[in-house]
């Protein structure tokens, strides 16, 4: 397995939240496991070893992203480019790669020369840890668990909901992936970066009006209602990007299920059965 240096294969070994790393990642960390491991690596160190995805994986990780001419790829530990590269040559997506180690720029540099898109694509050598990515709208990754984890309130924080996040190997401890496959023996993992809805709302629709307070937890909310008729309860809660969706039974027994998109404080859509809805966020 192509290992940067016995010193990046030293993070393999760092706590994993109990999830077994992959086979190649623990072969390298066999070999560095009579060392003393540092909590950090210290300054100049990698955060993760070099391991190339296969390419048949990295067309489905781009495949999962649904990538197109309208995107922005940024790869976080890009490698030799590939992910990027292809993104760029197959589907006309621009985009970033961000490696550490200069080899790799070099050769994410001659890849994309080779490919024909060095118009498309850029590779600059920074932390991963120290990029900005909110431009990203498509976000991909091949990292460890605990840099994942690292980056997960970045990703929540920082990129526009919608975007699609795609991991080979390693999830993101309780943030449930909204899709999983497995292509040729690797996992694979989808996010959609979910807008934030937690908070008190106004909704008003044909049928009345009523008070919501959402509390999210990722792609998923629970509410309390204060409907104009009575009491209410909110079930199903669920956002992929804009997109919402949630039931409101009534008192007397009748649930209508609301879809709609999340535009900031304001969020519409229509009713199961008939009708529009509208809600104000009134607090935060
Ligand atoms: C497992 S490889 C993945 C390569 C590529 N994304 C792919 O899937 O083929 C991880 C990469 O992350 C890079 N890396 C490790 N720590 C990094 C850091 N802190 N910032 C940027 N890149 C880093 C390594 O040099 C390596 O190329």
């Amino acid at each position: 397995m192509p290992i940067q240096s016995r010193r990046a294969a030293l993070p393999a070994l760092r706590p994993t939240l109990g999830r077994p790393l992959s086979a190649a990642f623990v072969a390298g960390a066999v070999a560095a496991s009579v060392v003393v491991l540092p909590l950090r690596p210290a300054a100049g160190q990698y955060d993760v070893p070099y391991v190339p995805t296969p390419q048949p994986v990295v067309d489905a990780m781009l495949e999962m992203a649904q990538v197109g001419s309208g995107d922005y790829l940024i790869d976080l530990g890009s490698g030799d480019g590939r992910i990027v590269v292809t993104a760029a040559r197959k589907f006309g997506t621009p985009g970033m790669g961000v490696d550490l180690n200069p080899e790799r720029i070099a050769e994410g540099n001659a890849n994309a020369e080779r490919a024909g898109v060095t118009d498309k694509v850029k590779f600059v050598r920074q932390d991963l840890f120290k990029t900005d990515i909110s431009d990203a709208t498509v976000l991909t990754m091949y990292l460890l668990p605990q840099v994942n984890l690292r980056l997960r309130p970045v990703v929540l924080d920082t990129l526009a909901p919608g975007t699609r996040v795609v991991s080979h190997a390693f999830d993101m401890g309780d943030w449930t992936p909204d899709e999983t496959r497995t292509v040729e023996g690797k996992r694979l993992y989808r996010w959609v970066v979910p807008a934030k809805v937690s908070g008190t709302w106004d909704l008003r629709s044909e049928g009345g009006g009523a008070r919501l307070t959402l509390d999210q937890t990722y792609q998923r909310f629970d509410g309390a209602v204060r409907a104009d008729t009575g009491m209410a309860r909110l079930t199903g809660g669920r956002l992929e990007g804009k997109d919402i969706r949630f039931t409101l039974a009534m008192g007397d027994g009748e649930a209508r299920t609301y879809t709609g998109t999340v535009e900031g404080d304001r969020m519409s859509g229509t009713v199961e059965g008939g009708g529009t809805w509208t809600a104000e966020r009134t607090g935060g």
